[in-house]
This record gives C-alpha cells, structure tokens and sequence, in this order.
C-alpha cells in the first residue's frame, strides 16, 4: 500500500470550511485523510503499492503477464494508469489496462483478474485499487469534501491449485443511480469549459442520503450472496474488508448481518475515504496486525459511483 505523506485533519478544515472536528468524526468516523501533494498522482502511488506487493511475494515484475488498475483518477485519460504501471515495473511480458467502477473499482478488478487466471491464460496478475479524489473534490463543498483521501493498494494473485484464493465473486451494478454520485464535467458529455469550472461541474456532486441507503443495503447484500455463493455460512467468515465510505454504513451493514464488528476491518479514522484504494490498504493493514492469516476466510465488499457493488 501507499498513502501520501501530507496528513490534513479535521481541524485544518475546519480553519477553511464551516465544519467541526466533532461533526465529521460523529457522523463518519473519520479523523484524518492523506491528500496527494503535487509530485504525487495514481500513477506514482500505484507504483509505489505495486512494488511493495513484489517485494512482498518476492515476485520478479518479468513473470507478471496482466496489470489491471481500478481507478476513476488516472493520470491521463490515456496512456491508461496500468501503462505507466506496467513501464516502471519493467513488467515487459504484460497487457495492462484500468477499469473504471469508481469505489469498487479494487473488487471489479480482483473479480476480472481471478477469471482471467482460472480461465488458464494468465500466471502472474498485478491487482492494483488508486484514487486521488483529492484533484476531484469542491474545497468549499463541506457535504463532500471532509469524506475523501487519496492512497493506493495492490495485490499479486499467482495461478495455484485450490482451494486456497478466490472463492466466489459477485458483481452488481444500477446505472439509474448514476446522478446519485456524479462528477458531470470534462467527460466527453460535457467539456471542461470556463463556464463548467466555475460551476465546479468537474468536481464530485453526491446526493449523500440516497448513497446511505444505496451503500448499506448492497453492504450487507452483497456480502450474503458472496458467502452463500462460495458454500459457506456468515459464521465461517474469519474478517470483513469493506469499502471505507462511512463508519456508520459499516455499522449498520454489521447489525443487518447479525455480524460483530470486531469482525469488520475500520481504518476510515486515518485515511477517509480512498475510493478504489481503500480495500486494498484495509486489507494490507489487516495482514500487517495479524487479523488475516493463510487459511482465513475474508469477504471483501465494495460500492460505488455507476452505481456498482
Ligand atoms: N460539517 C458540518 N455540517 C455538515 C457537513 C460538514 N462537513 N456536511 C453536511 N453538513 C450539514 C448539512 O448542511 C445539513 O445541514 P442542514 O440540516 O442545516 O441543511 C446537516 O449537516 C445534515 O446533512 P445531511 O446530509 O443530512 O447529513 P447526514 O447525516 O446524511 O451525513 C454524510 C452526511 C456523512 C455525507 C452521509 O450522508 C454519508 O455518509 N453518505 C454516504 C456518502 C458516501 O459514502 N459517499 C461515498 C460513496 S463511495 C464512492 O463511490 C465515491
């Protein structure tokens, strides 16, 4: 995993924005968010995240025959992220490309790279989930603005016999809901013209009640369908990894599971939310504490703009 280094706390927003510290972490749980200084972008924290997951499997960037990147920032609309990925690396024997599904964007892309290895073409599949939200959000905009921070995670799935890895995927999407979480500008629907920037039309408009009732429904949903797909009961599930949207969407998907939720994977207090980089990091630091180990059975669930899940 990645995050920048620039740490940007409620009570610096709150010197700009009429907001409190209270306000933001009673409704959301966040305290704090990495927001991507000027030399950082998605490319460079997936990089960054990409390397450490070689490091990590001990991996030579040579054998990687697929980088898949979900993201909704990529640097350039093209070359893609997984390009500029795929070129640090020296990952010279690999197809690269980025998908976009917002916030489930590490999920969609996990899901595409566990196929494409069960379907016997691929190896060695480069996974990574990047945002930097922060180059897309209205800094005066306190309804949206407070939720999101940037940050990468990767993974590198190696073809083995099971039963170990991917179990079962599920994957959802609801393009009615796509003006729920929209950015409208610099999109080929509409340019980015003078009158559009000032509008702030190329930054995040959300309608956050109807994303609430969207992410806790498909929170818990998802998560069912997954386990019942994959032949097991919700008391089989070791740890939970969801998106880092909102502490109280967690909150009230565990309840509707039935599910404690010291079974749930938080660190929304640090980074916000990171978008496709937020289960990736959840994951990473889940291993790091010992929380997930060979053998655990963990559920991963995300949601998003589109709307996806
Ligand atoms: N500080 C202080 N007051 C605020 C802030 C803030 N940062 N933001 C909103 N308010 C105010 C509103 O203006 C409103 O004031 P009013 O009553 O005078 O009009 C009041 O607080 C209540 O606003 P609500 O929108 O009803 O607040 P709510 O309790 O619904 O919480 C929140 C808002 C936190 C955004 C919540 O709706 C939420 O978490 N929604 C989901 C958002 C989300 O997860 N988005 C990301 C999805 S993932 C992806 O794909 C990007």
């Amino acid at each position: 995993m990645y995050v920048p280094k620039r740490v940007v706390t409620n009570d610096d927003l709150a010197q700009t924005l009429d907001t409190s510290d209270e306000w933001i972490r009673s409704r959301t749980g966040i305290a704090r968010r990495h927001i991507a200084g000027e030399h950082e972008s998605s490319a460079q924290m997936a990089i960054e995240a990409a390397q450490a997951a070689l490091q990590v499997a001990d991996a030579n960037p040579r054998e990687i025959s697929l980088i898949v990147v979900g993201t909704t920032t990529p640097d350039y609309v093209f070359p893609s992220t997984a390009c500029q990925v795929q070129n640090a690396l020296g990952a010279v024997h690999a197809g690269a490309f980025d998908l976009s599904a917002a916030c489930s964007g590490f999920v969609y892309a996990l899901s595409t790279a566990h196929q494409a290895i069960a379907s016997g073409e691929h190896d060695l599949v480069l996974v990574i989930g990047v945002d930097t939200l922060s180059r897309r959000l209205n800094w005066q905009d306190r309804g949206t603005c407070v939720l999101f921070g940037d940050g990468a995670g990767a993974v590198l799935l190696r073809a083995a016999e099971g039963p170990s890895g991917v179990l079962a995927t599920v994957l959802g999407a609801d393009g009615s809901g796509g003006d729920v979480l929209i950015i409208p500008a610099s999109g080929c629907a509409r340019s980015l013209t003078p009158e559009a920037l000032a509008e702030n039309l190329h930054t995040i408009h959300m309608n956050g009640q109807e994303v609430y009732r969207f992410a806790t429904r498909v929170l818990a949903s998802a998560t069912e369908q997954v386990v019942k797909k994959a032949g097991l009961t919700m008391d089989e599930v070791d740890v939970i990894v969801p998106h880092q949207a909102n502490l109280r969407i967690v909150e009230t998907a565990a309840k509707r599971l039935k599910m404690p939720m010291e079974r749930f994977v938080t660190n929304l207090d640090e980074y916000g939310n990171t978008s496709a980089g937020s289960i990736p990091i959840a994951l990473c630091e889940a291993i790091a504490q010992g929380r997930i180990k060979p053998g655990s059975n963990i559920v991963m669930v995300g949601f998003g703009a589109g709307l996806t899940w």
